[in-house]
């Protein structure tokens, strides 16, 4: 679908559908639709239960007029809304569109001016009209808005929410991917033939490459699948001399079985997602070689399937680290963080400033949170704040989880090796996260973001979509290009 900023009167787009948006007891957004059209709109509504209300959607029809049908999508109360409340509403504007079969229509909305609103409108748009249906074989039954433009929308600003929201269209397709298709292989070819399209360095390590630089943990989880694992090490580098060297470690696991320790049947279903960090970071930094900040980036991906078998991992085994520490196996479910051990590792090796790290790590952070949002774990308030303060725009969802509890930390801390893969039940989100945190080196400022919960729709909500839902690209693209003005 494309979203267009229109410029000029209402009256020169040949649309016949038209969709206003108002805030709650306030419909002055409709006397933007021209005069004849307006008045109308305004009488019919006098008759209906329309209140504003976010969610609410109309759907009035004027025979003969210039508008056909106009859709009054509600905002909910002004006070409280923020660029994700148009964000939701545009999403759900185009769930509605499509299952009326509207090919084109045009947007009214209040503060269209705002480049911030301009881009969460184009923003939740693109979301909304997403759909994953390459396995479906009969094509006629799915419809696709083709264009939506934005009455008075700030080009500049759509332009840049279409790039983010496509980006993030893109993950949604990975992750939706399952595991007979992308294994730790192919989602490498994927990564290169994206470097390829886009102009990135791109590196593969095999794993025989990944037991000669001494990656044995991410190669242990690997070892017990058909598939071997992966490395992936994407790179961007600016025109002239960058700013700031940023590196983003996604979590690969193109499907969690638990290994030995083998899940539940329905735990196991729908860990194809487990993989959402690495498609994230794909989707990073593909918004990065299209908007071109001056900031150098790297994008990490340790790859593996966590799989049972007569190779596979156990419980009670001491692996050495690329680092140099050691990690007991206590639980081979617990497999993520093994994997991340080696690819911050690497990571810390290329001296980054910072490091984000994007990982479906723990049950207990949706247990802490809810399945909605992300937790958060940094070493340096400061930066913790900052992505913080970039996610309440993005509208994801994130909160800090303390990381100072020096009594909870001794439980990763016990046994005959460095470290142990699992801390209990209690604190499980908070005792991962300190588990990573060994494996980055003093001086590297990092947060650590748990999207065990938002990566993965189980239903239908706003702009997204029952499967993969993109989550964590817009707040670390748009956190990157913060370093370069905002782009
Ligand atoms: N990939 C899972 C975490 C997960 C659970 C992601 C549900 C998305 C939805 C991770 O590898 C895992 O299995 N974690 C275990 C850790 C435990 C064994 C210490 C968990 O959370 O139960
Ligand atoms: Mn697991
Ligand atoms: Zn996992």
């Amino acid at each position: 679908m494309k979203v267009r900023a229109f410029e000029g009167d209402i009256r020169s787009s040949d649309t016949r559908v038209s969709a206003v948006m108002v805030f709650e007891g306030d419909t002055k957004t409709v006397s933007r639709l021209g005069r004849g059209v307006a008045s109308r709109v305004r009488r019919i509504l006098e008759t209906l239960d329309f209140k504003g209300k976010e969610g609410q959607i109309e759907r009035i029809t004027l025979p003969g007029q210039r508008f056909e049908v106009v859709y009054l999508v509600g905002l909910g109360d002004r006070k409280k809304a923020d660029p994700d409340t148009f964000r939701r509403s545009a999403g759900l504007l185009v769930k509605r569109l499509k299952k009326d079969k509207v090919e084109r229509a045009v947007l009214v909305s209040p503060r269209v001016e705002n480049p911030l609103v301009s881009q969460a409108l184009a923003e939740g748009l693109i979301l909304g009209s997403y759909s994953f249906d390459r396995y479906r074989s009969r094509k006629e039954e799915s419809f696709e808005v083709k264009e939506v433009e934005v009455l008075g929308g700030v080009e500049e600003a759509v332009r840049k929410g279409t790039i983010l929201a496509e980006a993030q269209n893109y993950v949604r397709d990975l992750v939706n991917e399952p595991g007979n298709v992308i294994n730790p292989v192919t989602l490498a070819e994927e990564a290169q033939r994206l470097a390829g399209e886009l102009g990135l360095e791109c590196r593969i390590y095999d794993e025989k490459e990944i037991q000669e630089m001494g990656m044995l943990a991410l190669w242990s989880v690997g070892k017990g699948s058909a598939t071997p694992p992966r490395f992936i090490h994407l790179t961007y580098k600016p025109g002239g001399r960058p700013g700031d060297r940023i590196a983003v470690v996604g979590k690969g696991l193109t499907f969690d079985s638990g290994g030995l320790n083998i899940k539940p049947d329905s735990y196991m279903r729908t860990m194809k997602m487990d993989k959402s960090g690495a498609c994230a970071v794909l989707g990073i930094m593909r918004v990065v070689a299209t908007l071109k900040p001056n900031v150098e980036v790297h994008g990490i991906i340790g790859a593996a399937e966590n799989m049972p078998s007569g190779s596979a991992y156990r419980p009670d085994d001491i692996i050495r680290a690329k680092n140099g520490k050691y990690i007991e196996i206590d639980n081979t479910d617990a497999e993520g963080r093994v994997t991340l051990a080696d690819a911050l590792s690497y990571a810390c090796e290329l001296k980054p400033s910072r490091i984000i790290d994007l990982a479906t790590l723990t049950g207990a952070c949706m247990v802490a949170l809810g399945e909605y949002t992300a937790g958060l774990f940094t070493n340096d308030p400061e930066f913790g704040e900052e992505i913080k303060k970039i996610a309440r725009r993005t509208g994801e969802r994130v909160w800090e989880l303390p990381m100072d509890d020096e009594q909870l930390r001794k439980k990763i801390k016990k046994g005959p090796a460095d470290v142990v893969n699992s801390g209990g039940r209690y604190g499980g989100a908070i005792t991962a996260a300190m588990f990573l945190e060994e494996f980055v080196e003093d001086g590297i400022k990092w947060v650590h973001l748990d999207i065990a919960g938002p990566a993965w729709a189980r239903e239908d909500y706003g702009y997204h979509h029952k499967g993969g839902t993109g989550f964590g690209v817009r707040t670390c693209a748009e956190y990157i290009l913060s370093l370069d003005g905002g782009r």
